[in-house]
């Protein structure tokens, strides 16, 4: 619900000393967006700036109020210290070079080559439901189809959004901010269009999407940071004067910083506790910043990161930033995850595959990595199909003539040497065994040994004159010009339509370097950071609106892009090259704080561990990968045959049970050095499945004795053994789980009596 009152207000000018009682009048605009438990709630003074009154637990009322307490926030009483002033008030969207020395919004470079901005309100309209943003992924509005029969009436949209004007009279710059309120779940988006009203260039150095000013400091900062093969490791720490960040600055969202961070409040746990959740609809590089200013309050900003960016705004051109999905909970981490992967399933993965059960696969990267021809895929395959694997997913290495890393990328033909006949002869053969096909693509890269490259060395990102860094042998294709990407997609299109290929894993595996394009203008060479993500979003559209059917899964390098702007696009990515059971247990967890299971690409490999080296038991690999799309990746005619005969036992269990972890609710019960555990709950309470993997075993402990959450108190429970529990007694008395030896891991599955 969105509420905007313009109200002629009588306040005292410091109501809390009753002997100063004196009066004051002013207009005070209050826009103020409800979700169930949560409020948000701006302010605009007489003098035009648009300040936050409050973001937190849900309260009724008017709360302009605030605007007038010892240091009224109205700036007729400051003007005299305006710069002071400026660097004090909560504000929504606080511009750089009037007097704020905090973390701002918005900076340019104006036709003076100045950089301050002054943004005043001028205006607010709200509309039902949600604008797309121009080329970018961002969460979208559902109607709730009261009859479908009817074309749906206005008010029917699961959400609302309103659209709050600031201009700079100076340099006839606007801003529309954009706040989207959903009905039954507690988040607010937030993104901002610029446009450029005068008859001047305006160069835009820095827009960001969201701030938040709280007014104390009393937060931890959650993050989810790693490397290649540890992606997403939570990582909690207070908040300390000055400022604290995370970004990226290599052209993806990164292993190293998720474009996701959380302010607790020191106490927050899983069920108790404030947490507020910033998480960037974004793939590129981005910048979240959290500042103790120096009066102890915390100012929280997130968007494109500003580093090396700048963009040319003609006049009457328009920049869009993208958005950025903050939840609020007052029920801990937990809630706030569960309500991130209910926005997600519902209002962001718009693939028909979200709702739908995913073929299991079987991938053959860590199976054969580049060695293999179609006589060794379908010797897999045919044991696979055995097994009751549904699809064969054909990983790197079946295109120009790669027998490794160092060739042919950008050249999207089979390689006849491996692949005689082609794919077409390759997919007849898989699919007449029963089995789906499923091929890898690397659009955005291009190999130095390549047709493409040679034909077109201009079309890599490189400096004219300068060397150009190679990393994993390859460079990256400049997706800035509308001719490579037109390239890429006709030689896609080729290959997609050459045979029946139901699944594509969409791969990027290097960083960029020496950032220029020889398409772009001098004064447009810093949009290149951002044009490139935009191109891969444009390719992505094209592929996910021309073939809607295909399952795709984004990948980057294992799990350097798990964000919400691939999930737009893609139900599923890969979450991380490490498929090691025990490193997973991290890696799944630290991904679910944000991102919902079903969107988490997770598969049984072989032993020992292609990473890490470890030796786990299959069923503790079944139980982890089922935490997510369950595959296999593995070379299935040769792992022990005690493994084989378990892999159709495994499937069954995983059909049986995908539809509580796909689409209900995740509890996270333990994720400590001992063990792991979490359960998840149909929204309706019928099944419940507990999933426990010890970590190393201990001696003379009792048995671990688990509280599960989420159940119907009032219910009783039949488990996998047999036995009938109460909800009350699961939940507040717990269930033994006897496990014995490292890595052991036991699921339990509960369904209502
Ligand atoms: C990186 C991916 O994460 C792997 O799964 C695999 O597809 C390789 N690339 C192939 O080069």
């Amino acid at each position: 619900m969105i509420i905007i009152k313009k109200s002629h207000k009588k306040y005292s000018k410091y109501i809390w000393q009753k002997d100063e009682n004196v009066p004051l009048k002013t207009d005070v605009t209050t826009i103020t967006l409800q979700s169930p438990s949560a409020t948000y709630a701006m302010a605009v003074t007489d003098d035009g700036y648009l300040l936050h009154l409050h973001w937190g637990a849900k309260v009724k009322g008017d709360l302009s109020y605030i605007l007038f307490g010892k240091n009224p926030y109205t700036l007729a009483e400051n003007l005299r210290d305006k710069g002071t002033f400026m660097d004090s008030v909560p504000l929504e969207f606080p511009c750089h070079g009037t007097g704020d020395y905090r973390e701002p919004c918005i900076m340019v470079r104006d036709k003076n080559n100045a950089s301050t901005v002054d943004l005043k309100f001028k205006g607010t309209r709200t509309m039902p439901g949600k604008p797309k943003l121009d080329g970018l992924p961002a969460t979208f509005a559902r109607l709730e189809e009261i009859d479908p029969e009817c074309p749906a009436p206005e008010n029917s949209y699961d959400c609302a959004t309103v659209v709050i004007t600031l201009e700079d009279d100076y340099l006839k710059l606007r801003a529309e901010l954009f706040y989207t309120v959903f009905g039954d779940l507690d988040v607010i988006t937030r993104s901002v269009k610029l446009t450029n009203f005068s008859d001047d260039t305006i160069y835009i150095t820095r827009v960001l999407s969201s701030c938040v000013d709280f007014n104390h400091s009393d937060f931890d900062m959650l993050t989810l940071n790693g490397s290649w093969a540890r992606e997403r490791i939570p990582c909690r720490a207070p908040l300390h004067r000055g400022k604290q960040s995370i970004d990226s600055v290599k052209g993806e969202s990164s292993h190293q910083s998720n474009p996701f961070f959380a302010l607790l409040s020191p106490n927050t746990d899983e069920d108790t506790g404030e947490a507020y959740g910033f998480n960037l609809c974004y793939s590129g590089d981005f910048f979240a910043g959290v500042e103790v200013t120096q009066h102890g309050c915390t100012r929280a900003v997130m968007g494109l990161n500003p580093f090396d960016f700048s963009w040319k705004l003609e006049p009457g051109e328009t920049f869009t930033a993208p958005e950025c999905v903050m939840v609020y909970s007052n029920e801990g981490l937990g809630k706030m995850s569960r309500t991130y992967h209910d926005l997600y399933r519902n209002n962001l993965i718009r693939s028909e595959w979200n709702k739908k059960l995913r073929p299991v696969l079987i991938n053959n990267w860590e199976a054969t990595y580049f060695n293999f021809d179609t006589d060794k895929l379908i010797a897999i395959a045919k044991e696979a199909a055995k097994c009751g694997i549904e699809m064969l997913v054909l990983d790197d290495g079946w295109f120009g003539h790669r027998d490794s890393d160092n060739s042919s990328l950008g050249d999207w033909v089979p390689y006849e040497k491996k692949l005689p006949g082609g794919l077409s002869r390759l997919v007849g053969e898989v699919n007449a065994l029963g089995m789906k096909f499923g091929l890898w693509f690397e659009p955005e890269m291009v190999s130095p040994d390549s047709d493409l490259y040679r034909a077109h060395p201009e079309w890599a990102i490189h400096i004219e004159g300068r060397e150009l860094t190679e990393s994993r042998g390859q460079y990256v294709l400049d997706f800035s010009n509308p001719a490579v990407i037109d390239n890429i997609k006709t030689q896609m299109k080729t290959i997609l339509d050459s045979a029946n290929i139901e699944y594509i894993k969409w791969d990027m595996n290097r960083q960029l370097t020496e950032i220029a394009s020889t398409y772009l203008p001098v004064e447009r060479q810093r949009e290149l950071r951002h044009r490139y993500v935009l191109g891969v979003y444009e390719l992505m559209e094209w592929l996910v609106t021309s073939y809607p059917h295909i399952l795709l899964e984004n990948c980057s390098g294992g799990g350097a892009r798990f964000d919400p702007g691939m999930l737009y696009f893609s139900p599923q990515i890969w979450c991380s090259d490490n498929t090691d059971a025990i490193e997973r247990l991290k890696i799944q967890y630290g991904t679910s704080i944000c991102y919902p299971v079903s969107s988490i690409g997770s598969h049984v490999s072989d032993c020992p561990n292609h990473t890490v080296g470890r030796v786990t038991p299959f069923e503790t690999r079944g139980n982890v990968a089922m935490v997510g799309t369950f595959g296999y990746e593995l070379d299935i005619t040769k792992i022990p045959s005690e493994d084989r005969e378990k892999i159709p036992g495994q499937i069954a269990r995983y059909k049986k049970y995908a539809h509580i972890m796909r689409d209900g609710d995740q509890y996270r019960l333990a994720h400590n050095t001992n063990y792991d555990a979490f359960v998840f709950v149909t929204k309706n309470k019928s099944e419940a499945l507990l999933t426990v993997t010890q970590i190393l075993a201990r001696p003379n402990y009792p048995v671990l004795r688990l509280k599960l959450r989420g159940l119907n108190p009032e219910a009783e429970y039949t488990a996998s053994d047999g036995n009938i529990y109460s909800g009350s007694a699961l939940m507040n008395c717990g269930i033994e789980v006897p496990l014995s030896g490292d890595f052991d891991s036991r699921q339990v599955y509960f369904y209502k009596v």
